[in-house]
């Protein structure tokens, strides 16, 4: 996953910021990638690589750790994030086809997050509401019930229109600044 504007310095940063806070032993490994996570929301791979420098230890072993532990997750979480619920009872009632037709409509797999990270997809164990099954939990804390795949289109369409608007919000208030940064430079 290519990295943002900025992100590199921010993860260089994290990084040596967590470094400074632990004791620099191999014990120290699993606490300090859970405070870059909990930093980051994720763990880059250029944090890995850096932690692996500082604490001396191989980066695969860093990597193998990682990936063994499904708390960390190895890419950036989207915008619009979606847990598809793959429980028993949401299994039973079409969970597999929920996350497909996910998997469809935001051209990834699941696990994964879009290049332009506007999206993110997961598979969770149960999430404690199964008489609503098929599950879909979104953006960690709003639950869809009864999810077809007729809503999943409906929930990418309100995924659209939602970004839709945030940026005619951001355009018109960049423009309002813009005419206001004038009518003040013309009062002068
Ligand atoms: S199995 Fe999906 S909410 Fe319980």
């Amino acid at each position: 996953m290519q990295l943002l504007e900025g992100e590199r310095e921010l993860i260089l940063s994290t990084v040596e910021e967590v470094l400074q806070n632990s004791s620099r032993n191999r014990e120290d490994l699993i606490p300090s990638l859970q405070r870059v996570q909990s930093k980051l929301g994720y763990l880059p791979a250029l944090a890995m690589e850096k932690l692996a420098e500082g604490l001396d230890i191989p980066a695969v072993d860093i990597y193998g750790i990682a990936t063994f532990y499904n708390q960390f997750r190895l890419n950036p979480p989207g915008k619009y994030q979606v847990k598809v619920c793959m429980g028993t009872a949401c299994y039973m009632k079409g969970g597999e086809i929920t996350l497909e037709s996910f998997e469809r409509r935001m051209e990834i797999e699941e696990g994964e997050t879009s290049p332009d990270r506007l999206y993110s997809l997961e598979r969770v164990a149960c999430v404690g509401c199964c008489t609503l099954a098929p599950v879909v939990v979104v953006n960690d804390d709003h639950i869809e019930g009864y999810v077809t795949p007729t809503r999943v289109d409906g929930i990418m369409l309100e995924f659209e229109e939602a970004d839709q608007k945030e940026e005619e919000t951001e355009k018109e208030t960049e423009e309002e600044t813009k005419k206001t940064a004038a009518e003040g430079g013309k009062n002068k």
